[in-house]
């Protein structure tokens, strides 16, 4: 059982394979573009689960796999991490014709996207995301990237991969919290554009969430089938790309507050975030407050953090929230660029919001 959905982006379009069952197959759908050895880049706990079944697949198709074991953490995405890595890879005798295989989460994904962009001016790499939100989000779009003192994802190129496999089996293993934080992600697309889909979840996400291999792929290949329109029509986010970031101006100065810590996930400062900018929205006059209490009673229902007061610890207060949102990456001209909503499914980007209004509703 798997579906396939297709990344139009003309020479460089690219399939996502979302199903289970799918690392058993790696070595068929990899062996095309298999040219020499093929680094498996991977961290050492998604090795622990997942490496040897992804090589006896490459194997079996006559690959010669290379596997490369970074530690984990988002500490590995650093210039350090990435000096390391294009150190190994090129140990390992890839060549330009050749392909890099990213098997992990969304640190492995971007330091290996952006390792494979530099190595010998670019070479070809393939996405295997092992957690909910790299199979729903960071490995689909070809966003690479890697941190610096300065911040989150500051260095990097788009690189996109030449075939993202997203096997739903591997999340079995995923701790709840981790599967959970995924999932407001899975939320997300919902919110921002398909209400039909926001519905569906309502009535199947917890089957999916609980296993159920139908409902669980349903969920991942409607979130990348919508990422995937969106990234064919705008891939460097110049526009529509950036409705992606609903909730995550308020959820990126949630997760600077807390620390980048084990307070607050990236995924679950993103489900309080986006709650955030349903109730901004709605104090705007912009849409009903039964959509913004629909949203914030199915996250929490889902057992994600829909509030603030949610977030464990010390309250951050708003004027440290607002500091934080005026640092990130995404202002643009000293301006706040926010993601907000007509209706569940309704989303548009604007920088038009007075920042008395974002404090109100941060201190609310
Ligand atoms: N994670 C948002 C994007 O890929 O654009």
């Amino acid at each position: 059982m798997s579906e396939a959905i297709t990344v139009s982006l003309g020479a460089r379009s690219y399939d996502i394979r979302v199903g289970s069952g799918l690392l058993k197959s790696a070595g068929a759908l990899l062996a095309p573009m298999a040219r020499g050895p093929v680094p498996v880049v991977t961290d050492e706990h998604v090795a622990a689960k997942h490496l040897e079944p992804l090589l006896l697949s490459l194997r079996n198709a006559k690959i010669d796999a290379r596997p490369i074991v970074l530690p984990p953490g988002e500490g590995t995405k650093s210039f350090s991490g990435l000096e390391r890595l294009t150190s190994d890879l090129l140990k390992t005798g890839v060549d330009r014709g050749g392909v890099v295989v990213a098997l992990g989460g969304g640190v492995v994904g971007d330091i290996t996207g952006f390792a494979a962009a530099v190595l010998k001016r670019g070479i070809d790499f393939v996405q295997i995301p092992t957690t909910l939100l790299a199979q729903v989000d960071s490995s689909v779009g070809g966003k690479t990237a890697i941190n610096t003192a300065e911040g989150k994802n500051l260095i990097g190129v788009f690189h996109q991969p030449r075939l993202v496999i997203a096997d739903i089996d591997t999340l079995a293993s995923l701790p709840r919290r981790e599967l959970l934080a995924g999932y407001a992600e899975v939320v997300k697309y919902g919110a921002l554009g398909d209400g039909n889909f926001f519905t569906w979840l309502e009535a199947h996400g917890a089957k999916a969430l609980g296993g159920d291999k139908a409902d669980l792929t349903h969920a991942v290949a409607h979130s990348c089938r919508m990422k995937a329109d969106i990234v064919a029509r705008d891939e460097r986010e110049s526009g529509e790309r950036a409705l992606l970031n609903l909730g995550h101006t308020f959820g990126h100065a949630l997760e600077a507050a807390t620390g980048y810590s084990q307070r607050l996930l990236h995924g679950e400062g993103v489900a309080v975030g986006m709650v955030l900018a349903f109730r901004l929205s709605a104090k705007l006059g912009l849409c009903s407050a039964n959509d913004s209490d629909r949203i914030e009673r199915y996250l929490k229902q889902a057992g994600l953090p829909a509030r603030i007061a949610d977030i464990p610890g010390n309250r951050p207060d708003a004027d440290t929230l607002i500091s934080h949102m005026m640092h990130d990456k995404k202002a643009k001209d000293g301006k706040l660029v926010f993601v907000l909503v007509h209706a569940i499914g309704q989303a548009f980007v604007t920088s038009n919001v007075s920042m008395d209004d974002v404090r109100a509703v941060l201190a609310d």
